[in-house]
């Protein structure tokens, strides 16, 4: 009777020591509590914090707002909802025959690529702007994605 006792306090114990082990496990493989994650779920996958929103708006102002508005045609095509769309498609605008002939659609690669070099992307374009830094394309692409119905 006692053998048997002892017995079922090892068995006790081992069960004890694995539940305690994998909870060790657990912390040390970082898991995030379920408060966490569910927070992290209401949130969009490319959403922005509103601070790095302002610092991109100010530089679309900086860099493109020479040429482009958000809602009027100016020296270049309206911006919003240019993300996701076919190049050349803004109505009303009067776009170079390699802007209409141009068979891309709108996204992050595509619009990194123009923004490094226009001509290169589009030979015979007419705009004549280039944007060389990463982190500044990045940040316009960002904005541009933001303003776009069209984004995924
Ligand atoms: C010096 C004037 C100028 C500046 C500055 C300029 N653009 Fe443009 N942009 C144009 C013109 C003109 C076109 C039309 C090109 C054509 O028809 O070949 C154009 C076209 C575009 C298009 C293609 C639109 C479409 O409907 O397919 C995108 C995207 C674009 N610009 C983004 C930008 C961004 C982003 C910036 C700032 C980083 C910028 N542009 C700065 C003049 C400019």
């Amino acid at each position: 009777m006692k053998r048997r006792l002892n017995i079922m306090l090892y068995v006790c114990a081992v069960l004890m020591s694995g539940e305690v082990f994998a909870n060790d496990a657990a912390k040390s493989e970082g898991t995030v509590p379920m408060q966490m994650i569910s927070e992290g779920d209401s949130v969009p996958p490319n959403a922005v914090s509103d601070e790095q929103r302002v610092k991109n708006e100010k530089l679309y102002r900086q860099r493109c707002g020479a040429c482009h508005a958000l809602d009027s045609n100016r020296i270049g095509p309206r911006h919003r909802d240019i993300y996701g769309q076919k190049a050349g498609s803004v109505s009303g605008f009067n776009y170079s025959e390699a802007l209409q002939n141009l068979d891309v659609i709108w996204t992050d690669v595509t619009l990194d690529e123009w923004l490094k070099n226009p001509t290169a992307f589009a030979k015979g374009t007419s705009m004549g702007f280039r944007l060389r830094k990463a982190s500044e394309r990045k940040a316009v692409i960002q904005y541009l994605k933001s303003l776009s119905r069209y984004s995924e």
